[in-house]
């Protein structure tokens, strides 16, 4: 063990994800296997500015790898961003004998665990959150659950749309990314899938003329799959109506996606990532973050992270158009 970090803290950030409680847990034992000290920071940057931290034992992590949310709870914190927040944050790590961190959380997390390593607290990004837009990364803790919510969801509208022969179109989070929505467009067989990575003017006059030619060859429902970045769901669901005459509804599925019990992938992942991050610091590494790419766990560099740009997969995007044909 390195002589620099004996005693790590952990905290969640940003949107709460499925198989955070996994990856805290991860982070928890694997400290303490390691002869580490582990605290608990309560509702992400807030907390720790609040001091609102608690000594992690064991037992402090037992029985909490199948639930969803997070034990820590978690927190948007503005005073984070600000230089004076996070000289204060890097002060009260000081006080309370944490020289090592694990931030569970998505981009602005890491920009804020980015800001704690350049103030000499050695800080690992874990990547939880059900968006999926983490550049580096193929894998983000969440992400897996939330679509077999979403797709849950989606297969109990298109009963009651098939009864009533209806247009149905769901709306799935993903912020300003589409990836939830193509996977859940594609397990989910709709026949169209809207993501903002290809937002189109001419995408609303495809999905009218795909329904009117499907009614013609005896299609009696539709599933249209749109993501939160392009928004507007009820609009387009009455313009949609008007246009082809067939009832249309809307449903945006919301926070139910952000809830429930992670998915085997996600318990699995998530733990091997807090493991991870522990490793890494005890390898003394800092400014990190754990990701997964090519069937690897790896790390890379936050401000490469960063600097990182994401598209939806290409491929499975072209295949929903051959498949909805
Ligand atoms: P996510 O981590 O899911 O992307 P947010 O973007 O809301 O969620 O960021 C979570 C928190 O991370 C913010 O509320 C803030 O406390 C911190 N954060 C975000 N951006 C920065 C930044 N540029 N500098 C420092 N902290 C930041
Ligand atoms: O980042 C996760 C996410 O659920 C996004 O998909 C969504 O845009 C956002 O968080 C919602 O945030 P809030 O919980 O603040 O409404």
């Amino acid at each position: 063990m390195s002589d620099k970090v004996k005693t790590i803290g952990v905290l969640t950030s940003g949107g709460d994800a499925p198989g955070m409680n996994a990856a805290i847990r991860a982070v928890v034992r694997a400290g303490l296997d390691s002869g580490l000290k582990v605290k608990g920071i309560y509702r992400g940057y807030a907390g720790l500015l609040e001091e609102d931290i608690m000594d992690m034992e064991t037992m402090s992590v037992s029985d909490i790898v199948q639930r969803g949310g997070t034990i820590l709870y978690t927190s948007r914190c503005k005073r984070m961003m600000t230089p004076e927040g996070q000289q204060q944050a890097a002060d009260v790590c000081r006080k309370h004998g944490i020289d090592g961190i694990v931030v569970i959380g998505g981009d602005g997390s890491f920009r804020g665990a980015q800001k704690l390593s350049a103030l000499g607290i050695n800080t690992i990004g874990v990547p939880g959150t059900i968006d999926l837009d983490i550049a580096c990364t193929e894998y983000t803790i969440g992400f897996d659950t939330a679509c077999n919510t979403a797709m849950e969801a989606i297969d109990k509208v298109r009963d009651t749309s098939a009864s009533h022969e209806r247009c149905s179109i769901i709306e799935v989070m993903g912020r300003t990314a589409g990836h939830i929505a193509l996977w859940c467009g594609i397990s989910n067989g709709s026949e169209y899938v809207l993501v903002p990575e290809r937002s189109d003017s001419q995408a609303e006059a495809e999905i009218i003329e795909k329904i009117r030619s499907k009614r013609r060859i005896g299609k009696k429902h539709h599933i249209i799959v749109n993501a939160e970045g392009i928004g507007h769901s009820h609009e387009m669901a009455k313009r949609i109506e008007e246009a082809t005459g067939i009832e249309t509804r809307a449903t945006v599925l919301g926070h139910m996606q952000r809830g429930g019990n992670p998915t085997c992938r996600d318990r699995v992942y998530a733990s091997a990532m807090g493991a991870r991050a522990v490793d890494l610091l005890i390898e003394g590494k800092t400014n990190r973050v754990v990701a997964y790419r090519n069937g690897h766990f790896t790390d890379f560099d936050i401000d490469e992270a960063l600097s990182m740009t994401k598209d939806i997969d290409r491929h499975l995007y072209s295949m929903t158009k051959r498949l909805s044909r």
